[in-house]
């Protein structure tokens, strides 16, 4: 895939997995505007995967040159340390606005995107960070990673999706702690919360074991994988009702695919499913 070239951004693709590492580490990796701007051009990017850019249409090339994604950040000590707290000191109200905006089309492409993203995180994910974090299908983390939404510490409010997206993934009174209190928590604090899937010792096996899953991953249906992907992201909050219609959805999206077809017959024939990606 051509990724295009970055200021803030360094990206390697190899075997199937596009390493996204935000590359500012003089502040810390904060999203500053540049960062979100090339985040988005990135998004579009991987929004093509599998075809016309939606899991619906994915069925129809089986074109899969990324089979997962991973997103980190440079430098040795953050994630993302957040927002640009200096970009943000100038800001005017609908300046501001249009920097949560921005980044909130940024978080949704994200999740849209038809493979599965780890957010790996070694050192600071806070703010924006963290809020960064959980636009990804699941975080790992390091034992050295620290997470938190402290925007109270600065007058702020989670700007970036925290205010929703916490809650979703840790329950609303974790969430509600995490937020008024602007406390740090380690990795063990956010493995025990259900914030990070899984805590490894080192930076090198925490990005080897993400790899490791999306090799896992890769062995399966991508047609089904992104499907299930959008029937998670998409039911997420509704009642159960509307999350069920949109399950049928992409149930029956399913039985449209070859891969459909291939992984059922595989299994009748004992033998293997080789998956066109279709
Ligand atoms: N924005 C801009 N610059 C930042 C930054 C941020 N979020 N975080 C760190 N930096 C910069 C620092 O200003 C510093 O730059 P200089 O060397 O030019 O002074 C450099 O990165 C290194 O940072 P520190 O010297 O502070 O490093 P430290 O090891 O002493 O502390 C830290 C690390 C605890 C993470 C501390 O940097 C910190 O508290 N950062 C801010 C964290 C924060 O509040 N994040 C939330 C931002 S608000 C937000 O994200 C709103 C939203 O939801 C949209």
């Amino acid at each position: 895939m051509d990724f295009g070239t970055f200021e803030t951004l360094a990206i390697e693709t190899s075997e199937g997995v596009a390493t996204v590492t935000i590359n500012r580490p003089e502040a810390l990796n904060a999203l500053s505007t540049k960062v979100v701007e090339e985040l988005a051009r990135v998004c579009e990017v991987l929004n093509q995967l599998g075809g016309t850019g939606t899991a619906a249409s994915a069925a129809l090339d089986g074109a899969w040159p990324v089979r997962g994604v991973i997103l980190t950040g440079a430098g040795g000590k953050a994630f993302v340390a957040g927002a640009d707290i200096r970009e943000m000191a100038s800001m005017s109200l609908d300046e501001g606005e249009f920097y949560a905006r921005s980044m909130h089309a940024v978080t949704l492409a994200l999740e849209a995107v038809p493979v599965p993203v780890i957010a790996c995180v070694d050192g600071y994910a806070l703010g924006g960070g963290c809020e960064l974090a959980l636009a990804a299908d699941f975080i790992y983390a390091s034992e050295r990673a620290q997470f938190g939404q402290p925007e109270v510490n600065l007058g702020l409010v989670p700007g970036f999706g925290g205010s929703v997206r916490l809650q979703q993934r840790i329950g609303l009174g974790p969430a509600r702690e995490l937020i008024y209190t602007g406390r740090r928590i380690d990795a063990a604090e956010a493995l025990r919360l259900g914030l990070v899937n899984r805590v490894l010792p080192t930076r090198d096996e925490l990005l080897s074991a993400a790899a490791e899953t999306v090799r896992e991953v890769a062995a399966k249906s991508p047609t089904a994988v992104a499907l299930a992907k959008r029937s998670i992201n998409q039911s997420t909050g509704r009642p159960t009702a509307e999350g069920l219609t949109i399950e049928a959805g992409s149930f029956r999206a399913a039985f449209a695919t070859e891969d459909k077809r291939e992984g059922t017959a595989a299994f009748l024939e004992k033998r293997e499913a080789v998956f066109p990606g279709r």
